[in-house]
Parts: structure tokens; sequence; C-alpha cells
């Protein structure tokens, strides 16, 4: 895999800037994110944040960051939060890439059940696992909060980013589970995030309390902001 491969996975529709990262954790995986853009911009989703939140997801800290460049404006952030390297150059090529890639769950419930014990909640206490069905794979995530409040992320969006990164874009449906609270809803960031890349599909909400509900991801934003005069 070269940094090109890597960056065609980016979705970067609106400026055209493709970026990728590689997170090298402390017990030794090796995590690739991409910039994942959104029609809201402050929703863009950008590669070292990705790969660090994929890799904390995992139950790794990370610990060098892999950059072609340094493009990305969020560098210095997560550089100073886990003490981290900064490795410009080459991308490490020598080694395997995590497969973020699982098989079908017996049944989905109850591993959103299991996922939520990975769920990174330091500041909300309020876990949320999610698995995103593509039509060959299945992508887990689980919401990771990091110190700035504003740069962790949710459940649906970790992912997302999985799928993007590893080249799968082919989405069927989400499911999201919730350890708490009166229901299971994707805030409105996820909403926005999930109409981008799959409006047509349907989430399943596996609620706190053991109910279950489902929605057409266009009903959870309606009247949403998209033009065919916007330059994709
Ligand atoms: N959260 C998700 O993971 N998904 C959602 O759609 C709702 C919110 C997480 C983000 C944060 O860690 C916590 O729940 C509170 O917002």
């Amino acid at each position: 895999m070269t940094w090109e491969d890597l960056k065609k996975r980016s979705y970067t529709p609106y400026s055209g800037n493709t970026d990728a990262c590689v997170v090298e954790g402390s017990q030794g995986g090796f995590y690739p994110g991409v910039r994942i853009e959104n029609v809201s911009f402050p929703l863009t989703i950008s590669s070292v944040q990705a790969a660090c939140c994929i890799c904390l997801s995992y139950g790794e800290i990370p610990s060098v960051i892999h950059v072609e460049d340094d493009f990305d404006p969020q560098l210095p952030f997560w550089v100073e939060e886990f003490g981290c390297t900064l490795e410009m150059g080459s991308i490490p090529e020598t080694v395997d890439f995590m497969n973020y890639r699982n098989s079908s769950p017996d049944k989905k419930k109850n591993r959103l059940k299991e996922l939520l014990e990975a769920a990174i909640t330091p500041n909300s206490e309020f876990p949320v696992s999610a698995i995103l069905e593509t039509k060959t794979s299945f992508f887990e995530g689980v919401n990771v909060e990091v110190s700035d409040w504003a740069k962790g992320l949710c459940a649906e969006r970790i992912a997302l980013a999985k799928a993007l990164t590893s080249g799968d874009k082919e989405f069927i449906d989400i499911s999201v589970h919730t350890l708490k609270g009166e229901f299971s809803s994707p805030c409105g960031a996820c909403r926005q995030v999930l109409y981008e890349h799959l409006p047509l599909s349907k989430v399943e909400l596996f609620h706190a309390d053991d109910t279950y509900s489902e929605h057409f991801i266009l009903d959870l934003l309606p009247f949403s902001f998209t033009s065919k005069d916007l330059r994709k």
C-alpha cells in the first residue's frame, strides 16, 4: 500500500484534498485512516482524527503517527494528546494494517451489547456501539472521547471511517445501541454524515430498555441541505 493508494479512499468531493494517516498503537497494531469531508464542513473527519479514534476503539493508545506531510491541521493536537512521535515521509509498508472488516455477527443485538464495553467515554459515561453493514462486510464502532470534547467521534462515524478507509462504500444499513438513556438516537452530526453516505438506508436502533425501532435515515433528517447545483 502506498500513500497514493490509501489517499484514494478519502472522501473529499468538495475540496479534492485527499489525505491519509497511519497510527501505530502501543501494542503494535497499525491503524490507517482517511479524510472524510461533509457537505456541512465542520463535520469533516480529519485523517489523523479517524486513525487515532479507530486505534482507541480497539483499546490501543496511539504511539506513532505516520503521515506523508503536515497537511492535517489536527496533527499537533493528537501528537500532544498521547505524546506521540510524528513520522513524516514514507508509509510503513512492511507491516500489516489492521483489518477493519468483521464477519456477520450471530445476532447484531448481542454483538452491539458486547461492543458497548469498548466505548471510551471518560467525559460522558454514555457508551454507544454501532455496526455498519456493507455488501461484503460488517464494520463495528464505539464512541471515543478525548480531552477535547469536539475531537472525539461517535460510534456511527467510527464505523463509517473504518469502512471508507477499507475501500468499502457499498452500504446496506447501520445499527446502533446505547447503554443508557431514554432511547437510542443518532445525534445531529451523525444524521448529517449518514445522510451523505447512505441516505436511503435504514438505521436500526436498539434502545437501552431492550426495545427496538427502525427508521429511514432520510426521515431522520427531513428537508436536509442539498442541491444539484452544489459542486461535488
Ligand atoms: N454518541 C454516539 O456515539 N452516537 C450518537 O449518535 C449519539 C452520541 C456519543 C458521543 C459521545 O461520546 C456521547 O455519546 C454523548 O454525546
